[in-house]
């Protein structure tokens, strides 16, 4: 236990997710001896205030600049599109604040090995979203697989597709200002793989360690998408196809794709093996054992927002509120601040699937394989 006041929390961007999760988690009476909301900024103030009066926040700013002037957060929640996050996490850190960003951090290693050296600097904390590596199924994976469940792994296949997700989110147009989803379909920062594709890169690296090589072909499928009567120009590859090396002879097929899936677990890999196939939390047809599993059995396996009931932090309110898989990585970031306790959910692992995705981008575009650079360490643990 710690007597380490409540952690004062600034959230950058007042968009879907804030309106959807970030708020709703954040401001529950169960955390508000860790963690308290002390302000929002969105350069759309209208949306930021109204959001700031619906949730009890005390302050809206225009933008990220006046919240850090006005000082009154000691950690911020980067909640804007993915390719401002750099920029958004870079003025955070330089102002002396803790960081928790969503998905994808940063668009580049470049981006991410300057955050990772500023934070270092500074004696400050990054959690990079998805922490895919906290989930005890994913640990559980980990282990079958380690163990030989499978017996040699030859190949996987994972991946996500955008579908008309983005557009069709009600949030876009439930409030006064709608919010534009076209950020989405351009650069930097657009596209599946940036976007969804992380989760699976994030599973699968926590589960095979880091890899050595990317190949893929990447296109644009659907040229353009419709919001509120008004057509959005597809600017970003929306069909990537990844073909990634871990070594020994272990490759995996990814995909961030404009639309279908090969697997109804969001995000899950399907592992093929010489003995079998661990499909999700599916051993060759049977539900793995993993700590909480009783926590998700009145839920479907295919069911995401209830197989993410199992993270430490998601207990009470939060097992129904959407996306409780973000404010565990939020609360580790708090927990870090407070205890010091370290989250496994390390920019460092982060940066490698921002690694994966930039090299898939370069040998699609040049036609070649591309060895990465960048690690990570996964805990020697049962992980
Ligand atoms: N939508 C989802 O389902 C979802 C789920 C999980 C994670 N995320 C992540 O959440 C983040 C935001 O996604 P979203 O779907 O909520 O986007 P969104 O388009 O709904 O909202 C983005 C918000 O950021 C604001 N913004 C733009 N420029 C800004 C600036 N300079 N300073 C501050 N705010 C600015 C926009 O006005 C908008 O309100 C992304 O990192 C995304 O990957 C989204």
């Amino acid at each position: 236990m710690t007597d380490h006041p409540p952690v004062r929390m600034g959230i950058v961007g007042v968009g879907t997710l804030t309106l959807r999760a970030i708020l709703p988690h954040l401001t529950q009476a169960d955390i508000a001896d860790r963690v308290t909301v002390t302000a929002v900024c969105d350069p759309v103030l209208a949306r930021a205030e109204q959001a700031a009066q619906d949730y009890g926040v005390p302050a809206a700013h225009p933008s990220l600049e006046a919240m850090l002037a006005a000082d009154d957060v000691d950690a911020v929640t980067v909640v804007s599109p993915i390719g401002l996050h750099y920029d958004h996490c870079r003025r955070a850190l330089e102002a002396g604040k803790h960081v928790h960003v969503n998905k994808t951090m940063t668009t580049t290693v470049a981006e991410a090995d300057h955050l990772i050296a500023l934070a270092r600097d500074k004696g400050l904390r990054i959690v990079a979203s998805p922490g895919e590596i906290l989930r005890p199924q994913v640990r559980a994976a980990r282990r079958l697989l380690r163990d030989g469940a499978i017996g040699h792994i030859a190949w996987a296949e994972c991946g996500v597709s955008f579908g008309t997700y983005h557009e069709n989110e009600p949030e876009r147009t439930a409030g006064k200002t709608a919010i534009d989803p076209s950020w989405y379909y351009r650069r930097p920062g657009g596209g599946p793989v940036y976007d969804v594709t992380s989760y699976s890169l994030h599973q699968l690296t926590a589960i095979l360690g880091p890899a050595k090589r990317v190949t893929a072909m990447s296109g644009i499928r659907v040229p353009s998408h419709m919001f509120q009567g008004a057509e959005v120009r597809t600017e970003m590859d929306d069909n990537t196809f990844l073909l990634i090396d871990f070594g020994e002879g272990t490759f995996v097929f990814a995909y961030g794709a404009a639309a279908g899936r090969s697997n109804p677990q969001f995000a899950a890999a399907t592992y093929h093996g010489t003995k079998g196939t661990l499909d999700g939390i599916l051993l060759n047809g049977e539900m793995i054992e993993f700590e909480g599993r009783e926590d998700t059995l009145d839920k479907p396996v295919t069911d995401w927002e209830g197989q993410c009931r199992t993270l430490p932090h998601v207990t009470g309110p939060h097992r129904d509120i959407p996306e409780a898989h973000i404010f565990e990585d939020m609360m580790q970031l708090v927990r870090w601040i407070r205890e010091g306790v370290p989250s496994l959910a390390t920019a460092d692992h982060a940066r490698h699937v921002i690694e994966i995705i930039e090299a898939g981008y370069a040998a699609a575009a040049e036609g070649r394989t591309v060895a990465l650079k960048t690690s990570f360490d996964l805990p020697d643990d049962d992980l």
